[in-house]
């Protein structure tokens, strides 16, 4: 455990069917193969409700799966508490930021919502691209991009942790 506890990311997405999940598994798997399980709390919700209840889309777990991510997340939209609870909540595209900038109760709270790209210092597109309607070139996109910004998260949290 780290001297301040546990670092309590949540990534939101639309429907937290597709991006959220993803995330929330590439990370899971990222902190434990580093042996930092006990360090992170890490869960997903989405804007909207629509889905609630719901395990991922079907197409977004195959996908992972055959990276050897295993996603169990249960749909659920973004409640207030979200916003004292967690550390860090990050969203994939602008139009989650904005969602979640209008929702933030305080500037303290406003102050925890970034986007995953924004932690790469390079990224190759500076969103996390729905592929909810599109093909399974979408669905690879989306963990290609999420893989290569979880490193750079995870540092950042635990480099600021040592400060
Ligand atoms: P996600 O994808 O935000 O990555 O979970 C979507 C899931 C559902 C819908 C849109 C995007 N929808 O319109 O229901």
């Amino acid at each position: 455990m780290s001297k301040q506890g546990k670092h309590k990311v949540l990534f939101v997405c639309l429907g937290n069917i597709c991006r959220s999940p993803a995330a929330e598994g590439v990370m899971r798997a990222y902190v434990e193969q580093a042996g930092l399980t006990s360090e992170f709390a890490i869960d997903s919700a989405g804007i909207i409700g629509h889905h609630e209840g719901e395990r991922a889309d079907g197409r977004m777990i195959a996908h992972a799966l055959r990276r050897g991510y295993d996603l169990t997340s249960i749909s659920r939209p973004v409640r207030y508490d979200d916003f004292l609870d967690f550390d860090y909540i990050v969203g994939m595209d602008e139009s989650n930021r904005s969602a979640l900038l209008e929702r933030a109760p305080t500037a303290e709270a406003a102050a925890k919502v970034s986007l995953l790209t924004d932690w790469h210092p390079a990224p190759t597109l500076d969103y996390v691209p729905d592929p909810y309607y599109g093909g399974s070139e979408g669905f690879e996109r989306v963990l290609d991009l999420i893989e290569a910004c979880v490193p750079h998260l995870v540092n950042a949290i635990l480099q600021k942790d040592e400060q």
